[in-house]
């Protein structure tokens, strides 16, 4: 290289000055974007949820103001999740019209339905004294079938407590099928279906398993995807798609980057992803321990997220990142 070389190209050029840094930003958050996660339990006190830090485990009463906290915020939605006292091999909580998580549902879309997308998970696993997310035939394994079945009565106690948006995380087949014909034939013809639909069978749902204080024993490796498959996620979001979900789902997130790609790539509907329970606790994690800057690498995960092709993102920090980017603090 000689003493006088000028580089021909300076993309270095856009980024001299915050002003030309935001005029050129590819990727931007807004809170309408993000889904809050919530927990909601029997008994009359909330939990803290250890390998969660600043996650609880809401009560009936306390969930009113998180979810009026997140509507101020403007987030776009909350996706609950019940944590009940007794489970049965059925699961029958799921679809008791007072079990838990259909009792939140009504007291959500009571406090926050017009503002917010009410949204519910649709699986049996919370329910489930084995823990699964289906029924179990004679031989002890999940029964695909029998399972659709649980699915598609959940469906209409859900739709029926005021869930506008069904959660299917449950990764049998056929689910979406099952759930939207059981729906339409009762009425719920506006009742939308997200599809979990590319599920992974991961290790960061560990704190998730502390969070409904699951009873799981073995994995759930028999129905969610194996975390080397790339092609598989993009098939069974497409299978979704083709059974009539509204919208497809990319689960975990940021390990699973490429997957989102492919499918944000292929999908006419919109496509979110779920930034779980384990990506929220490593962040956690090493903040505490100060080995990285908070704000921003809960800020850079999610934008990686966006960035993939996410349209919208499930994470435990929606309401205080939306309030973050409320305040311009980041964007
Ligand atoms: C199933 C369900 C799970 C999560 C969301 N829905 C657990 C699982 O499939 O094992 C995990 C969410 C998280 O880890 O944050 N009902």
């Amino acid at each position: 290289m000689s003493e006088s070389f000028l580089p021909r190209v300076r993309p270095r050029r856009l980024r001299a000055t915050p002003a030309l840094r935001r005029a050129v930003s590819e990727t931007r958050l807004h809170p309408s974007e993000l889904v809050l996660p919530i927990f909601v339990r029997e008994g009359d006190d909330p939990v803290a949820i250890a390998s969660m830090p600043g996650v609880v485990q809401h009560t009936l009463d306390s969930v009113r103001a998180a979810v009026n906290e997140a509507a101020a915020a403007g987030v776009g939605g909350v996706m609950l999740f019940g944590v009940p006292e007794v489970r049965d091999a059925m699961g029958s909580g799921a679809t008791d019209p007072d079990g838990i998580l259909n009792l939140a549902t009504r007291v959500v879309a009571d406090e926050v339905g017009d503002a917010l997308v009410v949204q519910t998970d649709l699986c049996l696993d919370e329910f489930t004294d084995h823990g699964h997310c289906g029924v179990l035939d004679a031989l002890g394994r999940v029964d695909n079938d029998a399972t659709l079945e649980r699915y598609s009565e959940m469906a209409l106690v859900q739709a029926a407590s005021g869930s506008a948006l069904l959660g299917l995380s449950g990764m049998m087949d056929g689910q979406v099928a099952a759930v939207r014909a059981a729906l339409d034939e009762s009425g719920f013809i506006d009742t939308a279906i997200l599809a979990y639909s590319a599920k992974y069978a991961s290790a960061y749902y560990g704190p998730f398993r502390e969070a409904v204080a699951s009873t799981l024993q073995g994995d759930r490796r028999s129905y969610q995807l194996d975390p080397g498959n790339r092609r598989e996620g993009l098939r069974e979001a497409m299978i979704d798609i083709d059974e009539g979900a509204d919208i497809v789902m990319v689960k975990p997130a940021g390990s699973y980057l490429d997957v989102l790609s492919d499918v944000a790539a292929a999908s006419d509907v919109p496509v979110w992803a779920y930034q779980v329970s384990g990506e929220y606790a490593m962040i956690e994690a090493a903040a505490a321990n100060g080995w990285i800057d908070r704000q921003r690498a809960v800020h850079e995960s999610v934008i990686g997220i966006r960035r993939a092709g996410a349209d919208t993102v499930l994470t435990y920090w929606a309401t205080e990142l939306a309030g973050w980017l409320n305040d311009g603090v980041v964007a």
